[in-house]
């Protein structure tokens, strides 16, 4: 497998309990780098965009709100693949389904503050980045 990158959001719920470090080290120790790196406020319209592929499920409107809800620290992880062992080291959407070590077992509060996110394809993971950051701000 080469080497991928993928897109990573540390959610409102991390950045409110001063949790960036944490979960950067356990991004870092599963071998992942953090290439690129910035805090932002999303409006609600960024969050809209962003989520577009839900927009007809139910919780929609509840994600959307969280996630303008406070500032967020948008990433591109790289390494050997990448998109999976990011979503491994996440653990499930459900954090009561997580398993011991991952991110959201040991941060998330509940499904919508699940303290992250993770692009599921290299597709959406290259959709998701050119999103949020120029090439020159990916730094490899
Ligand atoms: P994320 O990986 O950011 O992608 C969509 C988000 O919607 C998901 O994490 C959860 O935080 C949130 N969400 C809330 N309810 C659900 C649900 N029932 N199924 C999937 N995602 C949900």
């Amino acid at each position: 497998m080469a080497i991928q990158r993928t897109f990573s959001i540390l959610k409102p719920d991390v950045t409110r309990r001063n949790l960036t470090g944490a979960v950067n080290a356990k991004i870092e120790a599963a071998g992942l780098r953090i290439v690129a790196q910035k805090r932002v406020h999303m409006t609600r319209g960024q969050a809209e965009t962003f989520y577009a592929v839900h927009k007809e499920r139910p919780f929609f409107g509840e994600l959307v709100d969280q996630m303008s809800a406070g500032p967020v620290v948008v990433q591109v992880l790289e390494g050997e693949n990448a998109i999976l062992k990011y979503r491994e080291v996440m653990g499930a959407t459900n954090p009561e389904k997580a398993e011991a070590g991952t991110i959201r077992k040991e941060f998330a509060l509940n499904m919508g503050e699940n303290s992250v996110h993770g692009s599921d394809a290299e597709e959406t993971a290259a959709i998701e980045i050119a999103q949020w950051f120029a090439g020159n701000e990916i730094v490899g």
